[in-house]
């Protein structure tokens, strides 16, 4: 059986292209979540094939991402996007999301058909990314739909995928991915604002920058008065100074926004756990509420 590893390697042998060979192998690895998730489903070779086709579109989106969010670092290196420039990033993006396309016409249709979907929907959730870090966005529920969108649709096609695979239950798994995606990228959001860019492997407080009002900053402002409310509007989208930020941080504490972020994530985190048997598929959820990159 051949590794996660070198199932990857052979994918991007595969193209038999040197320079999308060179560039990806500036590529440093991830937390290899999904994988981890698939394969604490089961480990097989099918499951091996399956975990590398998504990561490697996990990676597409990643190479996507960076040149949306302007972002100049990713897993601790510069981004590809940086190195290379937008249009080597997206190009090398298009490349591998279709030699996932490719590999998973392999797969039953069934599994081709709810992985291929969520990479719709994930693209989709960019999208709306996008559009709402257009305005100051003050509602929360489609901010918690994008994020399901882009992020948890793919986890959730992963457990999903996995259990069928393994022959388990489709729903509780979907379900625990689903629930675990959602919870993931809340603490994704709030680790934006907690930790530093050398932690996280990428920028720090580049969110509301960006454009995008995640959930500490939404629960902040609805717990705000005019004024606070008005300021915290006038920070938004631009580069801060020392005091400015130092003052939206302390707004995100005092007002508890991301303590209620985090309890928000937390709850969710444990409803993603019903139904589930495995031992290392709960402590996947522990490790992800606890993690600080
Ligand atoms: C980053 O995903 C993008 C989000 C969905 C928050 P990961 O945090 O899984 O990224 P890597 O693969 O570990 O770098
Ligand atoms: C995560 O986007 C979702 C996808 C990459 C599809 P973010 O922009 O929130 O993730 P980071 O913080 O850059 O990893
Ligand atoms: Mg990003
Ligand atoms: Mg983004």
């Amino acid at each position: 059986m051949n590794s996660f590893d070198t199932v990857l390697e052979q994918f991007i042998n595969d193209l038999n292209n040197n320079f999308v060979a060179d560039i990806y192998a500036n590529i440093p690895s991830g937390k290899r979540l999904r994988p981890k998730l698939i394969f604490n489903i089961i480990k097989n070779e099918q499951s091996i094939k399956l975990a590398a086709i998504i990561e490697l579109i996990h990676i597409s989106s990643l190479l996507h991402d960076d040149v949306i969010d302007d972002a100049l670092t990713r897993r601790n290196e510069n981004s590809i996007n940086n190195t290379y420039g937008n249009k080597t990033a997206i190009m090398l993006g298009d490349i591998l999301y279709s030699k996932a396309f490719y590999e998973l016409t392999a797969f039953d249709t069934k599994i081709a058909k709810i992985v291929s979907k969520a990479v719709s929907t994930l693209s989709i959730g960019e999208l709306e990314d996008v559009k709402l870090a257009e305005f100051f966005n003050t509602d929360k529920e489609l901010y918690l739909s994008m994020i399901y969108k882009k992020t948890a649709s793919l986890i959730e096609a992963s457990t999903h995928a996995g259990a069928i695979l393994a022959g388990h239950d489709e729903n509780i798994y979907k379900t625990y991915g689903k629930n675990l995606g959602v919870a993931f990228q809340i603490i994704d959001d709030i680790l934006d604002i907690t930790e530093n860019s050398q932690t996280l492997g990428k920028p720090a407080l580049n969110d509301f920058k960006e454009g995008k009002v995640t959930l500490p900053y939404l629960i902040a402002y609805e717990k705000s008065s005019f004024n606070t409310q008005e300021k915290l509007k006038s920070m938004y989208k631009r580069v801060l100074n020392k005091e400015e930020s130092t003052w939206v941080k302390e707004l995100l504490n005092n007002t508890n926004a991301i303590k209620d972020s985090y309890n928000y994530a937390k709850t969710l985190a444990n409803q993603a756990l019903t139904g589930i048997k495995e031992p290392k598929l709960q402590e996947i959820i522990s490790s992800i509420l606890d993690r600080d990159f």
